[in-house]
C-alpha cells in the first residue's frame, strides 16, 4: 500500500518536474538537428553553399538547445536547493551599465535601443553580480523579443526609502490581460498576436522572480496590450545606503 502510494507521488511529482514539461521542447531541436545533418549527408555531393547553410541550421538549433539546457538545469537546481549564490555589496549602476551596452548589441538586429535613466545617485544592494545580470538580461531579452522594429527600450534606476527599484520599460506588443497572473510559472507562453517564429520555453520570468526572491527583493509586470511593458524589480538597499536613499 505504502510503496503504491510512494510511486503514486514520485509519478505525480515527475509530471511536475521542469524535465517532464519540457521534454518536448528538448526533443523538437535535436530531431531538426539530426533531420538537417541527415538529409544533407544523403545521395550526391551538393554545392558547399547547401552545406554551409545546413551548418548554419545547425549552429543557431544547438545554440537554441544550449540556452535551453541551461535554463532547465538553472530551474531544476533552484528546486532542488543546490543553487549557490554569493551576496556582497554590488552597485546596481554598473550592472545595468553593462545590461544596457550588451542589450543594444542583440536589440540592432531589431533596430531597436536601450537607454538608461537614473534617478538615483546609484544602489547598492546585497547582490550576486552575475545572478543580477543575469535577471537584467532575461527582461531586455523579452523587450527585445516582444518589441517593435525600432522601439526604445528604458532602463530606469531610482532608490526608494528601502529598497532600490529597477523599471524595465518597453513599447512593443504588451501582454493581454487575461495572460498576464500567469507569465510567472514555469512554461507559461503568450501565443495572442506573437509571431509563430518568436521562440522560448515560457521560462526566462520564472528564472528572473527566483532570482530577485533570493535577493529578498520581488518582481512585477504591468502591460497594456499593443502599448507596451514594464517590469519592476526591487531590491532592499545595502544597510549605509538606506539612509541616503533619493539624494
Ligand atoms: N516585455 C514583454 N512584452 C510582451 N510580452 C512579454 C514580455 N515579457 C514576457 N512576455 C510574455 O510572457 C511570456 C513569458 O515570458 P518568459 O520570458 O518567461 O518566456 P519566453 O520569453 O516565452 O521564453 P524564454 O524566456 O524561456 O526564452 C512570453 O511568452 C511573452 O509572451
Ligand atoms: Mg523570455
Amino acid at each position: 500500500m505504502r510503496l503504491a502510494r510512494d510511486a503514486a507521488e514520485a509519478g505525480s511529482r515527475f509530471k511536475d518536474s521542469i524535465l517532464s514539461v519540457m521534454s518536448h521542447e528538448l526533443r523538437t531541436p535535436l530531431t531538426v538537428i539530426r533531420g538537417e545533418a541527415e538529409v544533407t549527408l544523403r545521395g550526391k555531393e551538393k554545392p558547399i553553399s547547401e552545406y554551409r547553410t545546413t551548418l548554419e541550421r545547425i549552429v543557431q538549433l544547438s545554440n537554441q538547445l544550449n540556452k535551453l539546457v541551461g535554463d532547465i538545469l538553472f530551474l531544476a537546481r533552484s528546486e532542488s536547493g543546490t543553487l549557490q549564490i554569493n551576496l556582497k555589496p554590488t552597485s546596481l549602476s554598473v550592472i545595468l551599465d553593462e545590461v544596457c551596452q550588451e542589450t543594444n548589441i542583440l536589440a540592432r538586429s531589431r533596430s531597436m535601443s536601450a537607454t538608461r535613466e537614473e534617478a538615483s545617485h546609484d544602489a547598492i544592494v546585497q547582490g550576486d553580480p552575475e545572478r543580477l545580470k543575469q535577471l537584467f538580461m532575461i527582461l531586455t531579452d523579452n523587450a527585445i523579443k516582444y518589441g517593435r522594429p525600432g522601439g526604445r527600450i528604458v532602463m530606469r534606476l531610482e532608490n526608494t526609502n528601502e529598497a532600490a527599484r529597477v523599471t524595465i520599460t518597453d513599447d512593443g506588443l504588451g501582454i493581454p490581460e487575461a495572460d498576464l497572473p500567469h507569465v510567472f510559472k514555469r512554461a507559461y507562453r503568450v501565443w495572442r498576436g506573437r509571431p509563430s517564429a518568436v521562440g522560448g520555453a515560457g521560462l526566462g520570468l520564472p528564472i528572473a522572480k527566483w532570482i530577485a526572491e533570493a535577493h529578498h527583493g520581488t518582481i512585477s509586470i504591468a502591460s497594456a496590450l499593443d502599448r507596451g511593458t514594464t517590469v519592476t524589480v526591487e531590491c532592499p538597499l545595502s544597510g549605509s545606503q538606506t539612509s541616503r536613499a533619493d539624494r
